[in-house]
């Protein structure tokens, strides 16, 4: 969406303000701004205080125009202009008669709570962000576990609009932006405590975002974000080079990442998971395991990406020096230092640098297996199937 600088100017030194007319348009070019009208006759029809001629300059968003006012190139050269001519000086935000979103929100947290659909005018975008009109969004286990207040010792405001990645294309950027313009495509893991993708706009914190490879479809990129940022960081806590690994839940989001991840760095990759799921972790690299063969003292590294009860192999199987990280539920620290090993329970960062890193480093990544596709408005049906409904692979939303 575009913001229209627009001045009306009468004119009372031309040759001073011919100086100003041969030196703004490359400032105004610099700037991204494109002359609609540069100076012609204004014919008034009505009324007698209009200025005699008219400029109309086309931004791509509000924030461009305000950095081509607010630069010090344009300061110095508006007292030219203020000197030889009486003029009027605004702008039009389209941005603003369109600024509306529709996010599914919850007034509070609860298994019974449902989101429902509020249309509400856009804040002002913040410094640092992103508008973005999501294209498709992800579903995350962190979404129901959200909604019913798993986590509601996060610092959360209701109402809150859940969603915590997606893919979409930039609409507008903040004024400290940098890195970014309107009409890119890009993808992120959003601070849980914001969310927002679950809505036909988002703002997302700029250094969250990454922008998408033409190659990547939108599948990955929507679904990347989370596991992978997990995955990674999970493994990146175990401080030597990880040989022998464990992963448990590997046919999940998370765990398939990471049992690719592992595949490059470990000399072995066991893995755990339902015997219906064995074809698609095999196809990772990884050697699957029952949970009674995974052997004791064998392993280096170990992640628990699925919890419950699995979590005393995973005790068990610790060597000496290893690290076992939950990404599902607390551990006991003491019991991993008793084996000279240790325990992390671990909730993925936000980082849109690391996302673009990992995304450039790891071009074979699985595609994610795609469970379901369903339109924005059925995202009630698509948390109960994310909770209830066992399903494999991810559950996708399009606004
Ligand atoms: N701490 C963090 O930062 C963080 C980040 C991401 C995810 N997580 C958590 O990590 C866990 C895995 O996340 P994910 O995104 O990988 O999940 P996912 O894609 O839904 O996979 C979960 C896997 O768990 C197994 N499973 C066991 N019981 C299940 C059930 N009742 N319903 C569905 N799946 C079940 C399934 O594998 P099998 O059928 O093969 O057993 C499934 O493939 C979740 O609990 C999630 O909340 C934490």
């Amino acid at each position: 969406m575009a913001a229209y600088f627009i001045a009306t100017i009468d004119v009372e030194d031309s040759k001073t303000f011919d100086l100003y007319r041969s030196l703004n348009p490359s400032l105004v070019e610099a700037a991204g701004g494109k002359y609609l009208v540069k100076g012609l006759p204004l014919t008034a029809l009505e009324g007698d205080d209009l200025r005699s001629r008219f400029v109309m300059i086309e931004f791509a968003s509000e924030a461009a125009l305000e950095r081509f006012y607010n630069s010090p190139e344009y300061a110095a050269l508006k007292p030219l202009r203020q000197r030889s001519a009486k003029s009027s000086i605004g702008y039009v935000n389209t941005d603003s008669a369109t600024s509306h979103r529709t996010g599914y929100q919850i007034p509070r947290f609860g298994d019974d709570v449902v989101l429902e659909p509020v249309t509400s005018a856009m804040p002002e975008l913040g410094p640092d962000d992103l508008r973005i009109q999501p294209t498709l969004i992800s579903l995350n286990p962190v979404d129901w576990k959200i909604q019913a207040g798993i986590l509601a010792a996060l610092p959360f405001a209701f109402p809150y609009t859940p969603g915590a990645e997606g893919v979409g294309i930039i609409e507008a950027v903040g004024t400290d932006v940098v890195g970014f313009r309107p009409g890119q495509r890009v993808m992120a893991f959003s601070s849980l405590v914001r969310g927002g993708w679950f809505a036909n706009k988002v703002d997302v914190s700029a250094s969250q975002c990454a922008l998408v490879p033409d190659a990547i479809p939108d599948e990955q990129a929507a679904a990347f974000n989370v596991p992978l940022l997990t995955a990674h960081q999970a493994i990146k806590l175990h401080p030597g080079a990880v040989k022998r690994a464990l992963v448990i839940g590997a046919s999940g989001s998370v765990g398939s990442i990471a049992t690719k991840l592992l595949g490059h760095i470990a000399e072995s990759v066991d893995a755990i998971c339902s015997p219906g799921n064995a074809d698609h972790v095999t196809a990772l690299g990884g050697n699957v395991v029952t949970p009674q063969e995974a052997a004791e003292g064998r392993y280096d590294f170990v992640l628990d990406a699925a919890g419950g009860p699995i979590i005393e192999t995973a005790y068990r199987s610790l060597a000496k020096g290893a690290t076992l990280v939950s990404i599902v539920q607390p551990v006991d620290e003491e019991r991993a230092r008793s084996a000279s090993a240790q325990a992390i329970r671990y909730s993925a960062q936000p980082d849109g640098g690391q996302l673009s890193d990992l995304m450039a480093r790891h071009p074979d990544l699985p595609a994610p297996r795609v469970a379901a596709t369903l339109p924005l408005a059925e995202v009630n049906t698509a948390l109960h199937l994310l909770k209830y409904g066992r399903v494999r692979g991810k559950i996708f939303l399009k606004p």
